[in-house]
């Protein structure tokens, strides 16, 4: 494999090959895991902002040993007129090995491979594509469920929020389903449903909550939510929120998850955020190995 667009693109037998990679760079000093991508070069183009993804992704190139350079983008020769093509033809020239771009159109990567593809040998990675997927994000978080609960097909995983702009659900809801989990279920009002998913509809707040083993709590995208009346968003926290009453309603030992950025008390309350259930900042700490592993096998596939 030589891009990762989608997490669709991995069988169960790819998805537990990263995760064993993940493993063995948790488990190898940084002076060895140094040696591994010596000399070669990530470059990072983020029309979106984040905060977790993009120094994950510099910690994880570091950690092989490579090279990384985060174009800024306000500063960049983009606000002079120069196309993302040029953009990226004229970073290739400079021997850039992985793109890594993060956008707010859908496709934008697949797009940008395309272009690439006749010069050169780069891989693209996608860190976030509109509404469509993050794929390292899912893979972060599956390999985070698999630390704690060892196997998928037998969970309940709830995902609760705004799915149908949410690309980190895309990429959760359909790395489940590939690892064989059929007890996945959604929640969020019906104008924030996608048209289709592989999950389960639940009914209610009780109902996905019931028996859980994970929960997933999103938040608004607000940069995408074209419109939603305001009781909605109002009253959010009491219909759609996690707190410490009704996550009583799930397993004593469910972890709760949340990629970030969260909005305390909107979609999970301080306490629950904070609370021995929630794995939120481990998530964060999985980021850094899982793309690293990323980074090692599409570079090793490139050689
Ligand atoms: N989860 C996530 O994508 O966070 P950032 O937007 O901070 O990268």
């Amino acid at each position: 494999m030589k891009h990762l667009f989608d997490i669709k693109q991995l069988n169960t037998k790819a998805l537990e090959a990263l995760f064993e990679t993940a493993d063995k760079i948790k488990n190898t000093p940084i002076t060895e895991t140094k040696k591994w991508l010596t000399g070669k070069t990530a470059m990072a183009l983020f029309f979106e902002n984040s905060t977790r993804t993009l120094v994950s992704f510099q910690l994880a190139a570091q950690r092989l040993g490579m090279d990384f350079c985060a174009l800024n983008l306000a500063q960049s020769s983009t606000q002079k007129g120069e196309t993302l093509k040029d953009t990226l033809l004229t970073l290739d020239a400079m021997q850039t090995d992985a793109f890594i771009i993060r956008h707010s159109e859908n496709n934008t990567q697949k797009k940008a491979a395309g272009w690439l593809d006749n010069h050169s040998q780069a891989s693209v990675i996608n860190a976030g594509d509109g509404t469509n997927q993050h794929p390292t994000q899912g893979l972060l978080d599956l390999y985070t469920i698999r630390h704690h609960k060892g196997e998928f097909n037998k969970l309940k995983v709830s995902v609760i929020g705004d799915i149908k702009h949410s690309r980190v659900a895309g990429s959760l809801v359909d790395g489940l389903h590939i690892l064989g989990n059929r007890n996945t279920w959604i929640y969020a009002p019906d104008a924030l449903l996608p048209e289709s998913s592989p999950a389960n509809k639940a009914a209610s707040m009780n109902q996905a909550l019931q028996d859980a083993d994970v929960v997933v709590m999103l938040r608004i995208q607000k940069e995408r939510i074209r419109q939603l009346d305001s009781d909605t968003l109002d009253n959010w926290h009491d219909n759609f929120g996690l707190n410490a009453s009704n996550i009583k309603l799930a397993k004593r030992d469910v972890m709760v998850m949340h990629p970030g950025p969260m909005n305390r008390g909107v979609e999970i309350s301080s306490e629950v955020a904070d609370g021995p259930q929630s794995v939120i900042l481990e998530q964060v700490q999985n980021g850094v190995l899982m793309r690293s592993a990323l980074l090692y096998h599409l570079l090793n596939s490139q050689q």
